[in-house]
């Protein structure tokens, strides 16, 4: 377990922090009042944001025994991993591949406390956890190079986290640094919340959750998502509600709603 250079980060239990709102959402049980009582809050102007959770992380499992699976992909770089809950990425890909090695990445001291739940690695594979800040490629790269070996594909999962960077060049800038740094046949996995999707309820329920709570989220269209993907090959269906991401319907089933996040994953060539 790494722990950022910046020193302990103290937890604010006064101010809600999306890491604990979204373990709220998803029904699990690290949070405190103030997130219940932003996270309600939220529910009531947008009661789909539970749905949304939901669907992020049945993305997750989606993408990671894709990748895990077909994709052959050994190692994967979980950047903005949130709290332990059910069916972490280790647990999805080990089950697969029982030598996958995991690196987990998040900023908030709550995930950090937590982070034992995350280091439970199968004896052929491993975990590890890196405390830091998104917006610090080169320390995440640097840190995550001691489990994962850079000269062999990685999949570099970013779920639900570029929205935490609010300026979308910058966003674009560390998206293409984690790329270059890794090799031919190394996977991009996105989910993105989107307005485009979500309409008048959605973009209430964002202000009110940038005005109240911590840190701040940006919403992107599909084209500012199609742009982190530049320089890759978007594998099928594209950029779609996450929920419709190769959905996991019996024959003829109809298909799942749309949430409001995009996912998608892509292949470097
Ligand atoms: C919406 S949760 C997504 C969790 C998980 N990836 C999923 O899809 O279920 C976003 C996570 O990003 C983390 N995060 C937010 N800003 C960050 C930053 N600047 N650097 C690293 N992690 C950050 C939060 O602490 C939170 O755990």
């Amino acid at each position: 377990m790494r722990e950022s250079g910046s020193g302990p980060a103290t937890v604010n239990e006064h101010v809600a922090h999306n890491a604990r709102v979204w373990n709220y959402w998803l029904g699990g049980k690290d949070y405190y009042a103030v997130d219940r009582r932003v996270g309600d809050h939220v529910v009531g102007m947008y009661p789909a944001i539970r749905e949304v959770a939901r669907a992020d992380r049945a993305f997750l499992g989606r993408a990671v025994r894709y990748l895990a699976g077909e994709a052959g992909i050994r190692q994967f770089l979980d950047i903005g991993t949130g709290l332990p809950t059910v069916e972490n990425t280790h647990e999805v890909a080990q089950r697969i591949a029982p030598g996958s090695r995991i690196v987990y990445v998040d900023n908030d001291p709550v995930v950090l406390v937590h982070a034992r739940a995350l280091l439970t690695s199968s004896p052929e594979g491993a975990t590890d956890y890196i405390d830091a800040d998104v917006h610090d490629p080169d320390t995440i790269l640097r840190a995550a190079s001691e489990t994962l070996d850079f000269t062999r594909p990685v999949a570099i999962m970013m779920l639900g986290i570029l929205n935490f960077v609010p300026d979308t060049g910058r966003a674009r800038a560390v998206v293409r640094r984690l790329l270059d740094a890794v090799p031919s046949g190394s996977h991009l996995a996105v989910t993105h919340p989107t307005l485009e999707l979500g309409g008048a309820a959605n973009a209430e329920a964002m202000r009110f959750w940038n005005e109240n709570a911590t840190p701040p989220i940006t919403a992107r269209s599909r084209a500012e998502v199609a742009s982190f993907f530049e320089g890759t090959e978007l594998l099928e269906p594209g950029i779609v509600s996450c929920a419709r991401w190769r959905p996991e319907t019996a024959d003829g089933g109809a298909e799942p709603p749309e949430v409001a996040q995009f996912g998608a994953v892509g292949r470097k060539p």
